[in-house]
């Protein structure tokens, strides 16, 4: 692992224990790294109503935009576990869902790059390395739309 997926990885661990988790568990932290090499952070957002949750990622995608600068998205660090003491846990490396791959297409789409997707353990050094592409292949997008 490079130092600098090391720091995005880091980034998406510290961002899991902020998360508000309480109907699942399970705790997801997620680190855009930007164009300028600074980091952004989402966590999950858990809703009493479960369907309204907003995954780390989303979350993340969504204050770069609202700092204009989705953009500038090259990479994203994806960490998960169960929490223990508001910790997540485990080895097991957690990959964005359905909904997230889109709302990272999109974001691909406006920056012009195929995001690379670090998806790591709560603990440990396993880190798998994926492109948006092939994690969501056939997106629909806003050429479906007579949009380019
Ligand atoms: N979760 C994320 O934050 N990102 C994903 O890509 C998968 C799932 C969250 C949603 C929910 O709060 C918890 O993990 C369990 O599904």
């Amino acid at each position: 692992m490079t130092d600098q997926t090391r720091r995005l990885v880091d980034a998406a661990r510290d961002a899991a224990c902020f998360a508000h988790a309480p109907y699942s568990g399970f705790g997801v932290g997620a680190a855009l790294l930007l164009d300028d090499g600074s980091i952004i952070t989402g966590c999950n957002f858990e809703n009493a109503s479960y369907g309204l949750t907003l995954c780390a990622e989303t979350v993340a995608l969504a204050t770069a935009n609202a700092q204009g600068k989705l953009r500038a998205v090259r990479e994203i660090a994806v960490i998960g576990g169960p929490l223990v003491n508001g910790t997540p846990k485990g080895h097991d490396p957690v990959r964005p869902c359905g909904r997230c791959r889109q709302v990272i297409n999109e974001a691909a789409g406006l920056s012009g790059h195929d995001i690379v997707i670090h998806c790591a353990g709560a603990e440990g050094d396993t880190v798998e390395q994926h492109h948006i592409s092939t994690l969501l292949p056939y997106a629909f997008g806003p050429a479906d739309l007579g949009l380019s």
